[in-house]
């Protein structure tokens, strides 16, 4: 078996924003109920969060419910072509009200009929006069912070928190020549995975694990560990990827988009945007996985593999090849997130040590810890 040269990862930070790592973690952070409520409550509820993909609302009127961290919320294309995201429950007595996705004229509730128009405002009340003094202009839906960036769209429940662009530092330069939000999804594809979300997460950004758990697979194309940046709270992971000489020409007519770096173009770039936004980037396609925390010992993983718009011919076969060789590694980290957790559970390792391989995950520790303690600098 071949192994990942255990070479130190070379972690840098850019200037004003330092590296976060942790050599620890207690293993009830994997098991504890009260944890698991102190991360939804201090981190989830106070971070940028994607809720949709931009493309799924191309036109007014086009919605899609996002349900997940105990809110419904509504990302909705308004008539000026603003995406605005609204919570999903009824001023009149909270029903729900949409559910899925589709396209309407206006927003309105099932259970009594209010109408709400595309921009939240309350337009309509069946039987208004049975109401005392209804104050129609307070009474719309209420709204979330939202924006846009790379075609997603983002949410943040913390209204003082500071905007999207503002966190991210140099993120959005780097990641231009992408032009992501020309990427369209080939599979989308929600599953629950019997394992904590950071251990989900985690997973994704070890290469510890590569020798053994995907000693056929990865394993054979990597011969050394990523080098590691961290962008305040976010990483990115650079991993040279198989001997690049034969790839060279197939990347020459496979690349799109640009101006990229040499090595944009011939390593594979995984980013994790704090605290749950993880993306695999190369300029022919793009793997997304989302993680909500569903209980202590389960989440959901939203994955998507996405090509970009007008791929043909030898790009497009390489897309469909990658995504394949992509769910069998995913298959391959499902096995052993299952028995991290069951083992986890027992509570006999009470503290987990990380290695140098672990060093995304070290900072993804390091960043937790400080939005768990205090609120996050802007
Ligand atoms: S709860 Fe929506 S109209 Fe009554
Ligand atoms: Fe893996």
């Amino acid at each position: 078996m071949s192994r990942v040269d255990p070479q130190r990862q070379n972690r840098s930070g850019e200037d004003n924003q330092p590296w976060a790592g942790v050599r620890t973690v207690p293993s009830s952070h994997y098991t504890d109920p009260e944890h698991l409520r102190r991360e939804e409550d201090e981190v989830f509820k106070r971070a940028w969060i994607v809720v949709a993909r931009e493309e799924q609302i191309p036109r007014p009127g086009d919605y899609v419910v996002f349900d997940e961290l105990g809110e419904s919320l509504v990302a909705v294309r308004d008539e000026s072509g603003r995406v605005r995201v609204l919570h999903n429950s009824c001023r009149h007595r909270g029903s729900r009200m949409l559910e899925g996705c589709g396209h309407a004229d206006t927003l309105d509730c099932p259970y009594h009929g209010w109408s709400y128009g595309l921009d939240g405002s309350l337009k309509g009340v069946p039987r208004i006069g049975g109401f005392d003094a209804l104050d129609t202009n307070r009474m719309g839906l209420h709204a979330v912070r939202s924006s846009t960036w790379l075609g997603f769209v983002w949410i943040n429940l913390d209204p003082d928190a500071p905007p999207l662009l503002a966190t991210l530092g140099s993120l959005p330069d780097e990641l231009a020549p992408y032009r992501l939000e020309e990427m369209r999804p080939i599979a989308i594809k929600d599953e629950v995975v019997p394992a904590n979300w950071k251990a989900m997460l985690e997973n994704a950004m070890d290469f510890y694990h590569v020798p053994f758990v995907h000693g056929r697979t990865i394993n054979k194309h990597v011969t050394r560990g990523p080098d590691l940046q961290s962008y305040g709270d976010h990483t990115r992971q650079r991993l040279p990827i198989a001997a690049y000489g034969w790839r060279a020409s197939l990347d020459r007519r496979c690349t799109r988009g640009g101006p990229y770096t040499p090595l944009q173009v011939s390593a594979l770039h995984k980013y994790l945007v704090f605290p749950n936004f993880l993306i695999n980037v190369l300029p022919f396609h793009l793997t997304v996985m989302q993680v909500f925390p569903i209980d202590t010992h389960s989440c959901r993983l939203r994955y998507a593999f996405c090509k970009r718009q007008g791929a043909r011919g030898i790009e497009l076969a390489r897309v469909y090849g990658t995504w394949a060789a992509s769910r069998y590694i995913l298959w391959e980290d499902l096995t052993v997130l299952d028995r991290f957790q069951r083992g986890v559970d027992t509570q006999r390792v009470s503290t987990q040590t990380l290695h140098d391989e672990e060093a995304a995950a070290s900072h993804f520790h390091g960043v937790l810890r400080r939005w768990m303690e205090s609120p996050p600098t802007p």
